[in-house]
């Protein structure tokens, strides 16, 4: 770029170009290439709109319609070159299309802006990303549901504090995430459904004076209606935030099971054991087998999250309607997008192929003291003691069993009953770790039947 030649499209009141400082922070089409898909099915409508009204004549519009696939077939097949002094996807499309039909292309932008074509563009792709990690939830649910389904009575340790705490089921804990991302997909279709009004023919921000037809250009692109507001069509990205907020709440849960599965697949717990295809061995310890995938999605809410406050303080404080500062919407966007599309396919591979130990879950949750709880339930139930009472009885059974470095079914009868005298045999039943998942029937609990038909519901929901 010389400073002698201004913008082939913007350039009629200026006599030179941009510095090169000026056009390397002007331009966004290394980035917003991205878009070439949706910015030319949002301008095929657009040139069909023009000629359904009038505003364009037929043969103009086949010739732009025709040419702008021509362009995105170049995109596509890696032949199209990208001119950073055109700014951004939008004039390198029409650019390139000039080429091919000539003077028709000039009519494209008629009744229209690139303020309008880019919030078009950006809610179409958000819009495809939303459907992509809408799919990559639920299959990630699916292989959670597999994972529930085998292991429905199987006991693991329940935790809390990451102390054992009671036992639970393996199923419930995998449906535990089946359920929270069932809602990280309600979220996201909760966003689809606001971001689904259009906003082309909104132009510059006022609108236009030429007779278009917003309805038929909204409808072509899959919108359910054009936006109301002119101002607010080109001027607001919270389409795109509501995405980064949906989105980050997701990382934090994948961040969360990714947690456990790190702590899981440690030598000290052994819970699981993630498959060769998901691990990583280490260059100078033979041994190892690490969950490198888990921790990366572990780490991944830190991008997501951070483009989700980048955006938010970009759009913080703008003055209607559109500003260049917007321009800063979409890398962030694009990252965020990557890094949970990367994250649900790698979780969902994890969980579809890993073993979980049985033999471990059930030992561990026998330690710990973790029927504690059903001890004093029965203290309560059998003999009729206050709770707060129980609970000191089993707290001294507990000190008992840890003095003499045993758990709670090991000790004696003559033992429990130093502690209580009401103490009988029965009272052995309700400390296997079986029993006491069973005994939690209630709704939500972690009993295998409530497990089992938790899991029969989730399988006809996920089709
Ligand atoms: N590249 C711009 C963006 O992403 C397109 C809109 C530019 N509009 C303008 N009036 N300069 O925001």
């Amino acid at each position: 770029m010389t400073d002698q030649t201004s913008n082939a499209m913007w350039g009629g009141r200026f006599a030179a170009g941009p510095d090169a400082v000026m056009e390397a922070i002007n331009a966004s089409v290394s980035f917003d290439r991205r878009l070439a898909a949706q910015d030319i099915a949002g301008s095929r409508a657009h040139a069909a709109m023009l000629a359904a009204t009038g505003i364009l004549s037929h043969s103009d519009a086949e010739a732009i319609r025709e040419g702008l696939l021509t362009v995105l077939s170049e995109i596509e097949g890696g032949r199209f070159e990208f001119s950073p002094a055109l700014e951004d996807i939008h004039m390198n499309v029409e650019a390139r299309l000039k080429e091919i039909v000539g003077e028709a292309a000039g009519r494209l932008h008629t009744a229209r802006s690139r303020n309008d074509q880019v919030a078009t563009d950006f809610r179409l792709w958000v819009r495809d990303q939303i459907d992509a990690a809408d799919a990559g939830l639920a299959a990630l649910q699916r292989a959670l549901l597999a994972q529930a389904e085998a292991g429905a009575d199987w006991v693991m340790p329940g935790f809390t504090h990451l102390q054992t705490a009671q036992p639970v089921t393996w199923g419930h804990h995998m449906l535990a995430y089946v359920e929270m991302f069932g809602r990280d997909r309600g979220r996201l279709a909760d966003a689809r459904r606001r971001l689904n009004e259009c906003p082309l023919g909104a132009a510059a921000l006022a609108g236009t004076g030429f007779p278009i037809d917003r309805e038929m250009t909204a409808r072509e692109l899959g919108f359910d209606r054009p936006m109301a507001n002119s101002l607010d069509a080109v001027s607001d990205r919270d389409f795109a935030l509501e995405f980064l907020s949906a989105a980050s709440i997701c990382a934090m849960h994948l961040s969360r099971l990714s947690e456990e599965l790190v702590i899981w697949a440690s030598a000290q717990f052994r819970f699981v054991r993630l498959s060769d295809r998901f691990s990583t061995g280490s260059s100078i310890m033979p041994q190892k087998r690490n969950p490198d995938a888990a921790e990366l999605i572990r780490a991944k809410i830190g991008r997501i999250l951070g483009a989700t406050v980048a955006l938010f303080t970009v759009m913080k404080g703008l003055p209607l309607a559109y500003s260049k500062d917007m321009q800063e919407d979409k890398e962030q966007v694009f990252d965020a997008a990557d890094s949970l599309m990367l994250s649900l396919a790698a979780m969902e591979g994890m969980v579809r192929d890993m073993d979980a130990n049985r033999t471990a879950l059930e030992a561990a949750a026998g330690h710990g003291f973790s029927t504690a709880t059903d001890l004093a339930d029965w203290l309560v139930r059998e003999l009729g003691l206050p709770f707060r009472e129980a609970h000191h009885v089993t707290g001294r059974l507990v000190a008992a069993a840890e003095a003499r470095g045993c758990d709670l079914p090991d000790l004696s009868l003559a033992e429990m009953q130093a502690a209580h005298p009401g103490i009988t045999e029965a009272v052995f039943e309700v400390l296997g770790v079986h029993n006491s998942v069973a005994s939690r029937k209630s709704y939500g609990g972690t009993a295998p039947d409530r497990v089992r038909e938790q899991v029969a519901a989730w399988k006809e929901r996920l089709g």
